[in-house]
């Protein structure tokens, strides 16, 4: 079953709440476990704030040495894993990626994400070779304003979209993502009183959701072609 990792070097690109987004829309409609694989735990934290749909379930990975295992078990146990990744290169990162059929890299409009965005596609590109197998990848813009792009954020875009497969869909920098660390489970579960712009969020969310889906299918079938 589908296995989906979050990977970029950068801290703060928005792995861990892209992940969340994912993981919880998924949910809406089929199993799915998460694998908190980031020593800092904040997917653990989050899935400790409210209680999540039995559809979703949360392992925090014991490190390295169990990560395989973690893996293999929850790829026949659900639907869906997903993987929240730390941001630096460790054996415990390269042994998710090389069990991933897709790793999101997140980017903000910034040059240092896209710095780290590069580098960690030169690093998934490594660890299929020494796998020999190609390992799909995909550029989610995150953060990002709904704004018209300034001719920085354009020279990013277009820099990113020489370097790899960038997503159609941005998940916009919208205070419905950034809450969910402080409400914990998914956009739906938020209440209009505290938040605005759920309807949004879950629009965008749901966008994200299906290319993701799409790309998984695509990928699937250039394997098996
Ligand atoms: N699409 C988004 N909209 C608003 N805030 C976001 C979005 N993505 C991430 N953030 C915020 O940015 C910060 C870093 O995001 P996080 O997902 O923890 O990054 P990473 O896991 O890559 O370190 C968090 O405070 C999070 O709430
Ligand atoms: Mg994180």
């Amino acid at each position: 079953m589908p296995t989906i990792s979050f990977a970029t070097s950068k801290g703060g690109a928005g792995k861990t709440t892209s992940a969340i987004v994912l993981a919880t829309e998924l949910a809406e409609g089929t199993d799915v476990i998460m694998i908190d694989a980031d020593p800092a735990r904040r997917l653990t934290r989050w899935s400790t704030l409210a209680r999540l749909p039995d559809t979703l379930r949360v392992v925090t990975s014991g490190g390295e040495r169990t990560i395989q295992d973690e893996i293999a078990e929850a790829q026949r146990a659900a639907t869906f894993v997903v993987i929240d990744l730390e941001g630096s290169a460790s054996r415990l990162t390269s042994f998710a990626i090389a069990e991933s059929d897709l790793v999101v890299i997140p980017s903000g409009e910034e040059q240092q994400d896209a710095d780290a965005a590069i580098e960690t596609l030169a690093e998934i590109e490594m660890e299929g070779r020494a796998r020999r197998r190609a390992i799909p990848t995909a550029i989610l813009f995150a953060r990002t304003s709904a704004a018209v792009k300034s001719k920085l954020e354009k020279h990013i875009h277009r820099e990113l979209t020489k370097a790899g497969r960038v997503m159609q869909t941005e998940l916009h920098r919208r205070t419905a993502f950034s809450s969910l660390h402080n409400a914990g489970g998914g956009l739906r579960q938020l209440d209009p009183a505290d938040v605005n712009g759920i309807d949004k969020a879950v629009a965008n969310a749901q966008a994200f959701v299906s290319e993701i889906v799409d790309i998984l299918e695509e990928s699937r079938h250039a394997q098996t072609a």
